[in-house]
């Protein structure tokens, strides 16, 4: 029932950390309590050789215009691609035939009725046309990755999560009155989060619970930070 809640790829992890903490567990964890996951859909390091919707294909997108003229409201020649299932929905896209996809079609061809984006705008380089070519071939999935070097072999809580809490949380969650009640001050406080699950809940932006810090997904902590601070969790909070 506890592991339940994880994804396969983290099982092995999981169950090894459970091997090592079971000496001093004592009440399990129950079923309805939110346990940090892997998200199925969350970033991985960036593989050379593949095209990431994210980090790939919705800057082109975005840098020519695509996404600004092809809004849900506006919804020009059918298409909207102001995201990933959009994009899918409007049905440009063959993952088998990536040449004679509609989407590869509008940015090569050369009538000037069909072309995207439309004069006067700058046509597709070769290499953003290459870039769409590829990751459509790849299965045209909705991916991230993350190219920072992000290293959790060794997380500790006084040099890695405290001055992330520091930085991006404390200012409204300290004092005689934190808001919503949550105080993360000390190593204590922020422990009781993580292990109850509201920490990794709010961060990760879960559903159920309030995002945090709060002001949409541009507020949202870096990939790297959620990674280090998952890995700290899923090693039971140690105050190391
Ligand atoms: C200035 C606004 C504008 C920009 C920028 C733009 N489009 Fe379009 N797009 C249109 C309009 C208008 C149509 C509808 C044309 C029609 O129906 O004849 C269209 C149609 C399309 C179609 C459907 C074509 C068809 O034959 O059905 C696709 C696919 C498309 N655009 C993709 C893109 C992509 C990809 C980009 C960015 C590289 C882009 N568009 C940029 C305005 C724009
Ligand atoms: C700008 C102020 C602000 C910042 C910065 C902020 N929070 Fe919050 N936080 C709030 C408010 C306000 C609430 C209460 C939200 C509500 O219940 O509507 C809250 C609630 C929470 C909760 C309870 C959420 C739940 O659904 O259980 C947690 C946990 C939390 N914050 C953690 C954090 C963490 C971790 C950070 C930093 C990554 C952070 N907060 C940054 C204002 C802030």
């Amino acid at each position: 029932m506890i592991l339940s809640a994880y994804s396969p790829r983290n099982l092995l992890i999981i169950g090894f950390a459970v091997m090592i903490w079971s000496g001093c567990q004592h009440d399990p964890v129950t079923p309805s309590d939110p346990t940090p996951e892997v998200d199925p859909e969350g970033p991985e390091l960036c593989d050379p050789d593949t095209m990431y919707y994210d980090d790939h294909i919705l800057p082109i997108l975005e840098r020519r215009d695509c996404i600004a003229c092809h809004t849900a409201s506006n919804n020009l020649g059918g298409v909207v691609l102001t995201s990933y299932d959009e994009l899918i929905q409007s049905d440009i896209v063959d993952v088998n035939d990536p040449n004679s996809s509609e989407l590869i079609r509008v940015v090569t061809t050369n009538d000037p009725d069909e072309k995207m984006p439309p004069a006067p705008d700058t046509p597709l380089n070769e290499q953003e046309v290459n870039t769409l070519r590829t990751w459509i071939g790849q299965g045209a999935l909705n991916i991230a990755c993350t190219s920072e070097e992000c290293d959790v072999s060794d997380v500790s809580f006084s040099s890695d999560v405290e001055p992330i809490i520091q930085n991006r949380c404390e200012s409204c969650h300290r004092g005689a009155a934190p808001q919503g009640g949550v105080l993360l001050d000390s190593y204590s406080s922020i422990a009781q989060y993580a292990r109850n699950g509201r920490l990794w809940g709010a961060i990760n932006h879960d559903t159920g619970f309030e995002p945090m810090p709060p002001g949409g997904p541009d507020e949202k902590l870096s990939d790297c930070e959620l990674l280090t601070i998952k890995q700290w969790i899923t090693e039971d909070a140690p105050q190391n």
